[in-house]
């Protein structure tokens, strides 16, 4: 009974997440305001992949994904890479996001209720602490819920998105009319290279969208339908982050950390994290929750902390949905006989795949409480970008 409104939604519901809330940090340390084109590009990969998806998903409307689209064309071998590209892709995203989600929490608890929290707890080895217990933590109780299956409801989807959307819309309407233009410059102070790296990265922003493709079966008219959907919804997303970014830079400018040759130091280096202390907080690049620092540095502290708040609220959701696909991949995939199917038992009371959700759960708790938010992301986006590639391989195939 879908149609193309609740379309959008369900990938807008997917798609915006840590990308925009805390990776603009690390594409400005990448890039500079060069950042803005760097969204433009990833935006640009996702929305060619996005066709190749509408494609599939009309040609092959069954409840799919880049698994099920190489598995009909390709077949298994394929199938059997593509889905563990998938099974890591998710996975580690999931630890991504947790980590993002850490990030606004802590500085919400730190801003708001002034309880200092040692960095030790909150941060992984490579950011300067020693383990992200909040990143855990969201990932273990995340898992507890999928364990006695919970499935977003579609109007919990609904509201969440709202909260997310409001949250950068009033990012925009705080920071866009203040923007001063002498912080676009220098506009790409990395060159090309820069904008290239800060664009692999904030590719994760618009990760999501295949989400979309997975509810063919229940979709209206999916020729139609699902076009709208997966391009819409990432349409409307590039628009939010182009002004999103755009307000950071014009605002507080967001010029990279250098070292003394004048290179950009590497996110998630400690090296970056040195320099990050010594200057304070003075650089919306060492921020873990650019988006609210931001707001706090123009002058709006209770409205920065309410960002955390939407975030604080809304990422999880994004973690579920991480999770919950890659355990729907692994069960497929075991079912089809490419996995041990002892992995994908049900259990007696909650008909959920209880093992396989509490071996990604343990393992994604892992990612997030001792790596950095970029490295899980860029890892991602490698499985990611594999999928897609397959999925347009796919499409020509068939034609
Ligand atoms: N696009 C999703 C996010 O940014 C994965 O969190």
């Amino acid at each position: 009974s879908l149609g193309p409104f609740q379309l959008t939604m369900l990938g807008i519901g997917a798609i915006i997440g840590t990308g925009i809330f805390v990776l603009t940090a690390e594409a400005a340390q990448k890039a500079g305001p060069g950042m803005i084109a760097a969204f433009v590009i990833a935006g640009f990969v996702c929305a060619v992949a996005a066709l190749c998806y509408a494609e599939m998903a009309a040609m092959v409307p069954v409840s799919g994904s880049a698994y099920t689209y190489s598995y009909a064309v390709m077949g298994e071998m394929m199938a059997w890479m593509v889905g563990w590209a998938l099974i890591l892709e998710y996975a580690v995203a999931a630890g991504a996001v947790s980590v993002g989600w850490s990030g606004y929490v802590v500085g919400l608890l730190e801003n708001a209720l002034q309880i200092d929290i040692p960095n030790a707890l909150v941060l992984g080895p490579l950011d300067g602490g020693l383990v992200n217990l909040p990143a855990a933590g969201i990932a273990l109780l995340v898992t507890a819920l999928l364990v006695i299956g919970t499935k977003e409801s579609a109007s919990v989807n609904a509201f969440l998105v709202l909260i997310k959307v409001s949250a950068l819309v009033l990012f925009i309407i705080l920071a866009v009319p203040v923007m001063k233009l002498e912080n676009f410059s220098p506009f790409a102070p990395l060159g090309f290279a820069g904008i290239s790296a800060a664009a692999a990265s904030i590719f994760f922003a618009y990760v999501g969208f295949d989400a979309v493709s997975t509810a063919a079966e229940e979709t209206k008219n999916p020729q139609r339908n699902m076009p709208i959907g997966l391009i819409g919804s990432l349409g409307i997303c590039t628009i939010f982050y182009i002004l999103v970014a755009s307000g950071v830079i014009g605002t507080v400018g967001a010029q990279p950390v250098l070292d003394a040759a004048g290179n950009g130091l590497r996110p998630g280096s400690a090296a970056l994290t040195a320099a990050c202390q010594t200057a304070g907080s003075t650089h919306v690049v060492c921020s873990k929750e650019a988006l609210a620092w931001t707001l706090r540095s123009i002058g709006w502290p209770q409205i920065g902390n309410l960002i955390g708040l939407a975030a604080g609220l809304a990422l999880p959701s994004v973690i579920l949905m991480m999770m919950f696909g890659q355990t729907r991949i692994f069960f497929v995939m075991s079912r089809d006989g490419l996995l041990p199917s002892s992995l994908s038992k049900v259990h007696p009371k909650f008909h959920t795949p209880h093992v396989i959700t509490i071996i990604t759960g343990v393992f994604v708790a892992l990612f997030s409480a001792f790596f950095p938010v970029g490295v899980l992301a860029d890892i991602s986006n490698s499985g990611t970008l594999f999928a897609f590639a397959m999925v347009a391989i796919a499409v020509l195939v068939l034609r």
